[in-house]
């Protein structure tokens, strides 16, 4: 398989979707597979761990990205998941064989993925056609699904439910604390490549100042004391309420059906994105479910958090072991969105055939 195929698959791959634009990915080639790691040593203690559901969902979005690629050169890529992907850090998510294209035109560089992107900023009431609802209502991978809604009854439900769960956030001094370290504010901050940049947030006037304002975690803490968390969750959990479509990924807590959540997300963000559809993702209420079955909500706060749990089984409508991975707000956007950038290839790609 040619080496140069590999990097340039990796190089396409790599704008997946990661939370806090984290990219906690290190691809590596030994010229047979393409083996999926977590980057310890570039993102330990400054996101999701290596076995959590937030790093889950981002890996599975990497191997779909990496997947659909392929698939659309020919390359016959054939996956082998870990058995418990993320459980040993040091072991790799997955490793992906290749075989080499049998006709070397097949291979261009424009791809439904590289269109994927989100946008936060507000979307018209304009409803979704009606084929593109079916395709997102009946999607599987796994036992991962798909759950969409246009009711502005469930939509007002879902609000509610990502009202409660920010109110949590921002009361949690580890999220808090990931997100404000993920803030690019200056050009020169942005050009390094990951985290988000705030020019991306689609910040109401004055949310700059304000985000500024409330990143140091110590000032958040004083002012949550007059209220402040309910304010930041009813600006959080608007544009939810306002639709106009909302899809949600849903799958058993277990680490491979998170991995599949995660490939699902992507697969269907590809596609909505194709149709000139905007993408918003909230995984504030998935990241309180997971902080819950964890036993990491802060103290006083665990009564809110089942709360959540036990309506987000009703909005949702979750049987068994199944669980919220995702919530995303969709639809035809006012304003393109500016993109986000990347890290250099060379920090979260390797070929070991050439080292
Ligand atoms: C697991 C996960 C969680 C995310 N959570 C949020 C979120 O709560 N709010 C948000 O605005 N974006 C969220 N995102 C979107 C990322 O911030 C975004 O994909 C990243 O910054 C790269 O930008 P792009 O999607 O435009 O390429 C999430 C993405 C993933 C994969």
């Amino acid at each position: 398989m040619d080496s140069d195929v590999v990097r340039r698959l990796a190089d396409i791959a790599r704008r997946a979707p990661s939370a806090d634009n984290t990219q906690p990915w290190r691809m590596e080639w030994d010229g047979e597979h393409l083996a999926i790691y977590y980057d310890t040593a570039r993102v330990a203690g400054k996101t999701f761990p290596a076995d959590s559901p937030g790093t889950l969902l981002s890996m599975g979005a990497l191997i779909e990205s990496l997947l659909a690629v392929a698939d659309s050169w020919a390359l016959r890529p054939e996956l082998e998941l870990a058995q418990r992907p993320g459980a040993a850090a040091a072991a790799p998510f997955a490793r992906i064989a290749f075989t080499a294209p049998a006709d070397p035109e097949a291979i261009t560089d424009t791809h439904p993925v590289t269109l994927r992107h989100t946008n936060r900023g507000g979307y018209t009431r304009q409803l979704l056609p009606q084929a593109l609802v079916a395709e997102l209502t009946g999607s599987r991978q796994g036992a991962a699904r798909s759950w969409f809604s246009q009711e502005p009854a469930a939509r007002a439900r879902a609000a509610d439910l990502v009202k409660s769960a920010s109110r949590i956030r921002f009361r949690t001094r580890e999220i808090h604390q990931w997100l404000s370290a993920s803030l690019r504010f200056t050009p020169a901050a942005v050009a390094a490549g990951d985290g988000l940049d705030v020019d991306t947030l689609a910040l109401p006037p004055g949310g700059r100042a304000m985000l500024h304002l409330i990143s140091d975690w110590r000032r958040l803490r004083y002012l949550n004391q007059l209220g402040m968390h309910h304010l930041l969750a009813a600006i959080d959990s608007a544009p939810v309420r306002a639709g106009p479509g909302l899809l949600a990924v849903i799958a058993p807590a277990e680490p491979q059906h998170s991995i599949d959540a995660g490939r699902l997300l992507a697969r269907q963000w590809h596609a909505l994105n194709q149709h000139g559809l905007a993408v918003h993702p909230y995984y504030v209420v998935a990241d309180q479910l997971a902080r819950l079955r964890s036993g990491s909500i802060p103290p006083g706060l665990e009564p809110t958090a089942r709360d959540v749990a036990a309506a987000s089984k009703d909005v949702f409508g979750l049987a068994g072991a199944e669980t919220l991975h995702m919530l995303l707000r969709v639809g035809y956007s006012r304003k393109p969105a500016k993109s986000a950038l990347r890290l250099p290839l060379e920090r979260v790609y390797r070929d070991t055939t050439r080292s």
